[in-house]
């Protein structure tokens, strides 16, 4: 970890090798603090005070750290988090790297795009990681919502979709204890105001970009401000195990329910089958072509009509 986060510092070019072979012996939480003051940054899209200037929020975001360009913010935020960091911290980074996706993908983070991890320590059971996930999915659907997207809909677990593409995906990493989550890293990629032509030719057809669907730019950093509200609301609601309401509205948006999928789970077959619902524990519940019933708790369904 600390070997990655030395790559980071070298490429915000802040940081001589000589200062690098010094910093290598330093103390890891002085380390950690030097981590912090790097992202200290006012960058060309992304700009702290502008975020921070009337965001109605408790605690996330009360502290921002911003880089020009990190490996993935969630590697950072992993790191921060186990050293002192506040709970409902928020990393951005203006481009990525070596961002990571689900499933061991990588994830293109050009300039333009809205590239942050939230982290928290939300003292729940393990199994809880899944309402999370669907969670933050219902809170990037209304920050979408809230800045003109007619329809966004959720794929499950949580790629939002617009008219078919797929404009943002998450990725929650969790550090347990005993079953606990102690921490958990929320990874946020919104493709915002970027070039889809850029993109691999792979991906390309499945894109799209707020700024397509919208018909203009629009602010990085309104869309971070209106984000971390939302995603406080829904946390408080989390908070008071209202589970039943984000469900619901995990539902309201649904891209899945009512479709065909191929489902890939790890270490299974895949298989075909059509989507019923989610479950209380945020699985989604799919019927075979046998005619069984199933919950899928990992993995990727693709929509097959
Ligand atoms: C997916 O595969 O759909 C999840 C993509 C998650 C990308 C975000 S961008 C910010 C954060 N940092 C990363 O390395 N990944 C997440």
């Amino acid at each position: 970890m600390r070997d990655e986060i030395i790559i980071l510092l070298k490429k915000e070019g802040k940081l001589s090798d000589e200062a690098i072979d010094e910093i290598k012996q330093v103390d890891v939480h002085d380390f950690a603090n030097l981590v912090k003051e790097i992202g200290e940054q006012e960058t060309e899209y992304i700009n702290a005070s502008e975020i921070s200037k009337d965001l109605n929020t408790r605690y996330i975001g009360k502290n921002l750290y911003v880089f020009n360009e990190v490996s993935s913010t969630n590697t950072v935020a992993r790191f921060l988090s186990m050293h002192d960091i506040e709970d409902g911290s928020v990393i951005i980074s203006e481009k990525q790297s070596a961002a990571r996706g689900r499933s061991g993908k990588s994830w293109e983070s050009p300039l333009g795009g809205v590239w942050l991890s939230i982290v928290l320590n939300p003292h729940v059971d393990h199994s809880k990681l899944p309402l999370i996930t669907l969670a933050t999915g219902v809170a990037v659907a209304k920050t979408l919502e809230k800045v003109g997207v007619e329809n966004p809909e959720i794929k499950w677990p949580n790629d939002i979709m617009i008219n078919g593409k797929k404009v943002c995906g998450i990725l929650t990493e969790a550090i347990a204890k005993f079953n606990t989550i102690e921490n958990v890293i929320i990874g946020v990629g919104i493709d915002a105001n970027l070039d889809i032509e850029e993109f691999p030719e792979e991906l390309k057809a499945g894109t799209t970009t707020l700024e397509k669907e919208l018909g203009r730019k629009g602010s990085e950093n309104l869309l971070i401000k209106l984000f971390l509200e939302e995603f406080e609301k829904i946390s408080e609601l989390f908070d008071h195990e209202g589970y039943e309401e984000i469900l619901k509205e995990w539902r309201k948006r649904s891209y899945s329910i009512g479709k065909i999928v191929e489902v890939r789970e790890p270490f299974n077959k895949n298989y075909d089958a059509y989507v019923l619902g989610i479950s209380k524990e945020g699985a989604l519940v799919v019927e075979k072509i046998d005619g069984t019933l199933a919950k899928v708790i990992s993995g990727e369904c693709i929509i097959k009509n």
